[in-house]
């Protein structure tokens, strides 16, 4: 630990004094001493926690952000992917990273398109938490997925298939679990630097030379609003850049579900959908686009057209969907059990949600999200398991005009008490307008670094 720093009088510089009444920006080794010092166990919880509220209240600057970002990234291993073209493993490495949605399944479907298209991508998701549903809880409603690999397996199917969809080690930036723990129960997840340098620490570590964000705004989303969705988007791309990365962001729209399904074999099924070119028009068009981006920094295609179009031959070439069953049986699925399973498997604990009234749809994503989790869909702590088999079906849209007892959706709930409890709040979700709600754009803005 370094020494002739004390942590009161780094915590009083970030909180301010009359003379700097919004802190001042801490140094790289001010920030080492209390990350570092917090890892080894050789600071308090309280102190760490006093200086999280002292950002959340005065920020960082990009420079501050980019030091964090690099000190919690040096806290555990980092997978270095270059070097190994002798395995197969060539590059470019180019990773998409959602601030998560309900619905959004994007991911899936884009890792094999962007793979089809000649880029590698070391993809490392998280689970379910709160009202957003997780990449990895997907990927094991599919029998026997594995997305617990080390290194080696991890190179292997990337070489196999463009693309490899894993969780994170325990090894892997250990500052952000410690800390965003203790952020959970501080009050001061919510910070936009904080989470800037939590997502990129670990999308660092996961050995991605460039990044594809989709940062989410609406009532789904962690950003309610659209200038908060836009901080975090220029925080990302700023501090990824400052970091020598590249990066581009997609402010794309999450105030109302993404797509036909939410649940975790559900939106499996949506995905093979997509890599059979009749998936939802908005998932389709999202995914193209971040795919396209994907492309773009990775040096695959001139022109965002050409990026386009090349991923739209992908999924029409059949290529996309093959990379997808392939990557299927290398991390132990079984892809003929999978299309035999296809739009068979559900929850028997089943009811239809009908129309109370007729008028234009207006469907929240957050009490869709919150319902879901009620079916068992998604998780209330990090140890709950979920359901494969629970979820939703849309059939109606926001925008949509609905006759009263039209079916709006299908649910099925792992139990029939979850059935009876996620009916509230689908009350809640569902809004009857008496004129077609404005049309929201899916992309609401890009930025690129
Ligand atoms: N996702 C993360 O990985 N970290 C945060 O702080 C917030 C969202």
């Amino acid at each position: 630990m370094l020494t002739g720093l004390r942590a009161a009088d780094i915590i009083t510089k970030k909180r301010g004094s009359p003379a700097f009444p919004h802190g001042q920006e801490l140094s790289k080794e001010e920030l080492e001493f209390l990350v570092q010092g917090f890892v080894q166990h050789k600071l308090p919880d309280y102190q760490i926690a006093a200086w999280l509220m002292a950002v959340y209240f005065n920020g960082m600057t990009f420079a501050e952000t980019a030091n964090l970002t690099n000190i919690m990234l040096h806290s555990g291993e980092s997978i270095n992917l270059h070097g190994l073209a002798d395995k197969g493993i060539t590059g470019p490495f180019v990773d998409k990273h959602s601030t998560g949605g309900v619905g959004d399944k994007i991911s899936l479907p884009l890792a094999p398109i962007a793979a089809a298209c000649g880029v590698q991508i070391p993809m490392m998701s998280g689970r379910a938490l709160g009202h957003t549903g997780g990449t990895l809880d997907k990927l094991e409603s599919i029998e026997g997925y594995r997305v617990l690999l080390d290194k080696e397996e991890m190179c292997r199917i990337m070489a196999r298939c463009g693309f490899v969809m894993m969780g994170q080690t325990q090894h892997i930036v250990p500052a952000d679990r410690l800390l965003y723990a203790l952020r959970d129960v501080t009050a001061t997840v919510e910070s936009i630097p904080l989470i800037t340098a939590s997502i990129l620490s670990k999308k660092a570590a996961e050995g991605s030379d460039a990044l594809v964000f989709d940062v989410k705004c609406g009532s789904g989303a962690f950003m309610k609003s659209r200038e908060d969705a836009q901080a975090l988007a220029e925080s990302l791309v700023n501090t990824a850049a400052a970091m020598g990365k590249k990066t581009s962001a997609l402010i794309t729209d999450m105030s109302t579900p993404l797509g036909n399904t939410v649940g975790n074999f559900l939106e499996i099924e949506e995905t093979l959908d997509c890599l059979e070119g009749k998936g939802p028009a908005d998932v389709m068009e999202l995914t193209y686009a971040l795919a396209a981006h994907m492309l773009l920094l990775g040096g695959k295609a001139a022109s965002y057209d050409e990026a386009v179009s090349r991923c739209k031959q992908a999924v029409a070439t059949g290529r996309a969907f093959e990379l997808f069953m392939q990557n299927v049986e290398a991390q132990g699925g079984n892809p003929s059990l999978l299309l035999q399973q296809r739009g068979r498997r559900r929850s028997p604990h089943h009811a239809v949600y009908k129309a109370q009234r007729s008028g234009w749809l207006d469907i929240d994503a957050l009490k869709i999200g919150l319902a879901a989790v009620r079916l068992g869909v998604g998780r209330n702590r990090t140890e709950d398991a979920v359901c494969p088999d629970a979820g939703i079906v849309l059939h109606l849209h926001t925008g949509e005009q609905v006759r009263q007892n039209d079916n709006i959706m299908d649910i099925y709930a792992k139990d029939a008490a979850a059935l009876e409890q996620a009916r509230p709040l689908l009350d809640e979700a569902v809004r009857y307008c008496d004129e077609k709600p404005q049309q929201k754009p899916l992309v609401y803005q890009e930025i690129c670094s």
